[in-house]
């Protein structure tokens, strides 16, 4: 049987954690032959910890076969101790009235604690996933903090909006979702982002052409995918949560165990494709093979596509010119 791999999730005793910990350890996310040891870090406080302590009894409740051990931490630097996989959920979320600088810049001092953590003590073959708001410019951070790892194994989570789009996109061509392909999220994970369906197809059969509704496009499809979370509050009182676990999972399993030639969207550091500056976190549509992702090249941006990506580029820039001096 396969050897035990370390996988340390941050924010553990959160919601997301708390739908995301028992999937990993089912085997959902990095297969079902392969036995995972759990790293978890809180905050170090008495009360997240004692929750986290909580969780970890359910764990042991479910007798998952593939848990070959878990931890609970409270300090990055024994959290992500050899770590083979590292999905940094916890954050610290805009808060009613939080300036936009204020969040930044105490997100900037997380990730740029767990960025040289992970520097100093994980696998250097770590895969990072930032699932943290702002996912994008969190992932950003910890990357430029963690010089001596590979900048292309920080990632962050698209594939939320990427999922939440394909299921808009079978509502309103009476498709399935598991048949619609190429379909893809550009830049940000937030309401800027651009779910774009141009290239997608249903057995070959062109979505654009089927949908042939740029009003629906723009003024319907585009700000119900981008406002989608606020939706969620709006209605359940708390953020998604198993749905952005659930994302997480998809994310991680793509990117390690691969997506057999299909697009999937993944938040990575550019090497300047489709003018995006290096080392910007964009949401690019991407295929995975042998732990590898690659972006897709060589598709047709069309002006409106241009002005979108124009848009969730320029915030992540204004991003990450206010975190710039933390770095
Ligand atoms: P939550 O508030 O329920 O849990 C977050 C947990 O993180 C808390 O237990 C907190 O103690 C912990 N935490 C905070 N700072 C930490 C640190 N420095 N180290 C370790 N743990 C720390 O929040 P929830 O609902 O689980 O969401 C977590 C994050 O995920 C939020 O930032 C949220 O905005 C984001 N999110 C991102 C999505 C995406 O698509 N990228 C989708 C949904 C949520």
């Amino acid at each position: 049987s396969k050897k035990p791999v370390r996988v340390a999730v941050t924010g553990a005793a959160g919601q997301i954690g708390y739908a995301l910990l028992f999937r990993i350890a089912s085997g959902e996310m990095l297969g079902k032959d392969q036995p995972v040891i759990l790293q978890l870090l809180e905050v170090p406080a008495e009360g997240p910890q004692k929750a986290l302590k909580g969780v970890m009894m359910e764990l042991e409740d479910c007798a998952f076969p593939l848990l070959a051990g878990m931890e609970a931490h409270g300090d990055p630097m024994t959290a992500f101790k050899d770590t083979d996989y590292a999905l940094l959920v916890g954050s610290m979320p805009r808060k009613q009235g939080m300036e936009r600088a204020e969040l930044l810049s105490i997100n900037g001092k997380i990730f740029i604690g767990q960025g040289k953590a992970l520097d100093a003590v994980a696998s250097r073959n770590v895969k990072v996933l930032v699932v943290g708001n702002p996912a994008n410019t969190n992932a950003y951070i910890a990357m430029k903090s963690a010089p001596s790892l590979p900048r292309e194994n920080f990632t962050a989570m698209l594939r939320l909006d990427h999922n939440r789009a394909l299921s808009q996109v079978a509502a309103k061509t009476g498709t399935k979702v598991g048949e619609i392909e190429k379909l893809t999220v550009w830049g940000n994970h937030s309401p800027t982002m651009y779910a774009d369906y141009r290239f997608a197809t249903v057995n070959g059969k062109s979505v654009k052409d089927m949908i042939n509704d740029q009003e629906w496009n723009a003024n319907v499809f585009l700000p119900t995918v981008g406002k989608r979370g606020a939706a969620i509050i709006e209605a359940r009182g708390l953020s998604s949560a198993a749905s952005a676990a659930n994302a997480a999972i998809d994310h991680m399993r793509d990117w390690v165990l691969g997506s057999s030639g299909k697009w999937v969207t993944m938040g990575v550091p550019s090497n300047g494709e489709y003018g995006i500056p290096k080392d910007v976190m964009f949401g690019f549509p991407v295929t995975t093979q042998g732990g590898k992702y690659e972006i897709v090249k060589g598709l047709e941006i069309d002006a409106f596509s241009q002005e979108r990506i124009n848009k969730t580029l320029k915030e992540l820039q204004d991003e990450q010119a206010g975190v710039a001096h933390l770095l």
